[in-house]
């Protein structure tokens, strides 16, 4: 009786890790959300004219009697509030469901629309010091990337996100357009000044 006992607290213990080690096959480790506030200390040009893009706005479409034609023509109530629905927080917020990521517009104000980590990935690894920082500007991009970031950001990216039919208003028959989409929703594109390969 002692044994078994025994070995189900030793099962119960372990599970966790075992649940987590699974995990980390098969997605890579989970890196944690910080919000836009840590990246507009060094990134203050791209923060500013990212914040003017319907990106950033993305939360507001939530909101109850915005675009009602458009939301009653794609099968919603144009009168309800989405703004805590969880099948619609995975592309209007950052990081909704995981770690770090949006809880609600109390908690979590830096983490509203889609900002920064939707498109370059969870930060809390690749901005440690030995990454990508001011006392490492010539950090290797191989070498960042390994540790979360996602640059370039591509096409790829955004349908693998966001721009895919799980969205009420993404066009299946329509393809999305990277190129035209890019300057419109994104930031305004700075030259890197340094190498990073
Ligand atoms: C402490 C300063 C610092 C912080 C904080 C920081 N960055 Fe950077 N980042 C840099 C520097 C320095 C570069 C290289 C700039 C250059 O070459 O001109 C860079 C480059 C980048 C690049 C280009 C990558 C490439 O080489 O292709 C991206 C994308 C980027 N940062 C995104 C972010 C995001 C998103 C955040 C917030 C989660 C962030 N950064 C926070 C300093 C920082
Ligand atoms: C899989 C990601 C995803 C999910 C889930 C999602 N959206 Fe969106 N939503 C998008 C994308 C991407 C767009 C922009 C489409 C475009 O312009 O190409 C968008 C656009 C919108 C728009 C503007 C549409 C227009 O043409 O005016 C509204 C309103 C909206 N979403 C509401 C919602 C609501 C409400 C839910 C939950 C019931 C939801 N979305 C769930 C990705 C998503
Ligand atoms: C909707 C997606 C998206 C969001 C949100 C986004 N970016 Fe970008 N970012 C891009 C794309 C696309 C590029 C260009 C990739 C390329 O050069 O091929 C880029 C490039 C960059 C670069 C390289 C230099 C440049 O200006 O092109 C930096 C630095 C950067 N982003 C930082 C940020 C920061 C900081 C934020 C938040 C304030 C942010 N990005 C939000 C998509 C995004």
């Amino acid at each position: 009786m002692k044994a078994i006992l025994k070995a189900v607290i030793v099962t119960i213990l372990i599970m966790p890790g075992l649940v987590l080690l699974a995990q980390e096959k098969k997605e890579g480790p989970a890196y944690g959300y910080i919000g836009t506030k840590k990246c507009k200390k060094c990134h203050l040009k791209q923060f500013k004219s990212w914040k003017e893009t319907n990106m950033a706005k993305a939360f507001d479409l939530l909101k109850p009697g915005v675009r009602p034609d458009n939301k009653k023509a794609a099968g919603l109530d144009p009168q309800k509030d989405y703004t805590t629905d969880a099948e619609c927080l995975p592309c209007h917020t950052t990081g909704y469901g995981q770690p770090g990521g949006f809880v609600s517009v109390e908690e979590t104000p830096q983490l509203i629309g889609v900002s920064c980590e939707m498109c370059h990935g969870a930060g809390s690894e690749y901005i440690k010091k030995e990454h990508m920082s001011l006392k490492n500007k010539h950090y290797k991009l191989a070498e960042v990337v390994k540790v979360g970031l996602v640059s370039p950001v591509t096409g790829d990216r955004c349908t693998e996100v966001c721009h895919n039919d799980k969205s009420p208003f993404v066009d299946k028959a329509q393809p999305f357009d990277f190129a035209a989409r890019k300057d419109e929703g994104t930031h305004e594109h700075i030259p890197l000044k340094y190498k990073h390969d």
